[in-house]
């Protein structure tokens, strides 16, 4: 898995838009069913926060929502409340560094746009999700985001065409053929399926897709 820390972290926000096909429309998609589904006084989990593009976006939507930023990487949080507070919304968002599993307070819905496929299928994926579960109120939904296995012989190569389309160098496309082989573990819609139901969930439900990038919407079981 990439480090997200020092210069991943700083050059995070101008690199990802050339690594992800409709990371914009990902994240609008994802904060238009938010909108469309939750009340004024909504408690939102992002797992994986990164450096605050889902809260930035969620806090202009709803000015009474509250938010919980939950991130491994220190310096990507750092980034996020920077954003929060030249936002003016930092008493809105709780920053949390360190495991779902520690969080206590229940949440209305989450959000895990881009991080799971960093996980290894050895029972680090199931541990995640059942921690979202755990922390997510009866019938929340989880919103998930990720790379999942190609569908078609030529998906990949196609992601490598539409990369460079977006800007992305030559050398950034050999570094994203070798991290795509070893530092993603995505799954395909089987798996997927078998681990959300191991892991409290009911059926997902595809909202988005960008080549081999998928949105789905999860309900609490
Ligand atoms: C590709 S970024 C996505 C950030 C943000 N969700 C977005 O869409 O821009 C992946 C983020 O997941 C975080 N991450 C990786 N493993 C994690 C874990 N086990 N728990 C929480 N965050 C994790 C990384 O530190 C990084 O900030």
């Amino acid at each position: 898995m990439p480090t997200f820390t020092n210069d991943e972290a700083t050059e995070y926000d101008s690199r990802i838009t050339r690594l992800v096909p409709g990371y914009d429309l990902l994240h609008s998609t994802t904060a238009a069913q938010l909108k469309a589904t939750l009340g004024d006084h909504a408690h939102i989990l992002i797992v994986g926060s990164g450096t605050g593009k889902e809260i930035a976006q969620l806090a202009t939507l709803n000015p009474t929502w509250r938010f919980t930023a939950q991130d491994i990487s220190i310096d990507m949080l750092n980034i996020g409340q920077q954003r929060f507070a030249d936002m003016g919304i930092s008493e809105r968002v709780t920053i949390h560094v360190g495991d779902v599993a520690t969080l206590t307070d229940p949440v209305d819905a989450a959000i895990c746009l881009l991080v799971l496929h960093f996980l290894a299928d050895n029972g680090d994926k199931k541990t995640m999700l059942k921690a979202i579960s755990k922390q997510l109120k009866p019938q929340g939904q989880l919103y998930l985001g990720d790379l999942m296995r190609p569908e078609t012989t030529f998906e990949r190569d196609a992601q490598f065409i539409l990369c460079q389309q977006l800007g992305l160098t030559e050398v950034g496309i050999e570094r994203m053929k070798h991290n795509f082989e070893h530092e993603f573990f995505a799954l395909d819609r089987m798996r997927l399926a078998d681990l959300l139901n191991e892991s409290g969930f009911n059926t997902a439900k595809l909202y988005f897709k960008a080549l081999s990038f998928s949105g789905h919407v999860i309900q609490k079981r």
